[in-house]
């Protein structure tokens, strides 16, 4: 342990280039991110096929942009550190093959980094959170609450069964016509009517740290479509009163919110010797969402850890952290490293 390392992080898992550097003494020396949102915007959501094309043309000025931002050349990198699952296959794989011919054409180590893992331990760019804490991870693709002990060692608690909490956001966001990606759509116009909870959608699993989001939206669905907004055969939005998407994201948003709440206060309940509670992913962008935990915490005299937008949203500085600290452990990937 304690050996110094420079990491070059690499993160490719959906519709975001990242490469970042992390130097285990000096920290974070850069992190470079090139998003595909603006390409994806028109059909709605990620096109895999699209996102992996763009993943190709971008790796290659990224690294160079994370290398060319922390001032040094590839030569001073010690290990690569690549995100290799989950995510999206045809992504992961320009991630993972370029990682490998890199590393094997500089004479470095390789290190294969779980995106979740990643984003567990992002708040560690930022925060010295104290071990042991609770950790909510809420983004696209995953929403999972995790007791962490330590780096590398964590236990999951609960999981999504169904659709993320993101996805929820983004599905409910294109049935009332809001752009994807559709989290921060819903929360400008959830504030425009002071986050009011108009339509008290359903809840929660009870009983359990699991979660589950794909029932809110069909239940967003039947009411939209009760209530004559939403056309099923053009699959259309056509409400007639404005207001009517405001109440929508804000009672969707409320919803959403006292969900985490609920299942965050059973896992303090369930671990009273914890210290901390982190809040990451793409979801924890959310200011409300953020402030209904930070009054949760304060009742249980707890410290809420959570990151900046940018390390909340995919990025390679989180692989590069999580890279880092295993090569301190020794924990290298052979040439075999896949995608699975
Ligand atoms: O972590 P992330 O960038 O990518 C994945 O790993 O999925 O998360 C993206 C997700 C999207 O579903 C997006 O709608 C959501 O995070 N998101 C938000 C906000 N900003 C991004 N959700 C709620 N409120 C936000 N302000
Ligand atoms: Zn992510």
């Amino acid at each position: 342990m304690n050996q110094p390392f420079i990491t070059l992080g690499i993160e490719t898992s959906c519709d975001e280039t990242g490469a970042a550097i992390y130097d285990s003494e000096k920290g974070l020396l850069s992190n470079a991110l090139y998003s595909q949102i603006d390409i994806h915007k028109k059909f709605g959501g990620v096109v895999p096929e699209v996102a992996s094309r763009n993943q190709l043309e971008k790796i290659n000025p990224i690294i160079q942009a994370a290398l060319d931002m922390a001032n040094i050349t590839v030569r001073e990198v010690d290990v690569i550190a690549v995100t290799n699952k989950p995510g999206l296959p045809g992504s992961l794989l320009v991630g993972v093959c370029f990682a490998k011919a890199l590393a094997w054409a500089s004479h470095k180590k390789l290190i294969g980094v779980n995106h979740l893992e990643g984003h567990a331990f992002s708040s560690f760019l930022q925060y010295d959170v104290p071990f042991p804490h609770i950790c909510i991870t809420a983004s696209g693709g995953h929403t999972s609450i995790y007791l962490i002990n330590g780096f590398g060692d964590y236990t999951i608690l609960g999981q999504t069964t169904d659709d993320a909490a993101g996805e929820a956001f983004d599905k409910v966001a294109k049935l009332i016509g809001l752009p994807y990606p559709g989290g921060p759509e819903i929360e400008k116009l959830a504030a425009k009517v002071q986050f009011k909870d108009f339509f008290k959608y359903p809840r929660h699993k009870p009983n359990t740290l699991d979660f589950s989001f794909s029932g809110l939206k069909t239940a967003v669905l039947y009411d939209l479509i009760s209530k004559g907004a939403y056309d099923r055969k053009t699959k259309k939005y056509i409400a007639k009163d404005t207001e009517l998407a405001n109440q929508v994201a804000s009672s969707l948003l409320v919803c959403i919110a006292d969900i985490f709440k609920e299942k965050l206060e059973r896992a303090i309940k369930q671990h009273p010797g914890i210290k901390a509670i982190t809040f990451v992913g793409g979801v924890a962008c959310n200011r409300y969402i953020r402030d209904q935990l930070e009054k949760l915490c304060k009742k249980f005299d707890l410290p809420l850890f959570v990151p900046d937008p940018e390390f909340c949203t995919d990025n390679a500085a989180m692989i590069a952290l999580v890279g880092n600290y295993k090569a301190q452990k020794g924990e290298f990937s052979s040439w075999e490293l896949d995608i699975l």
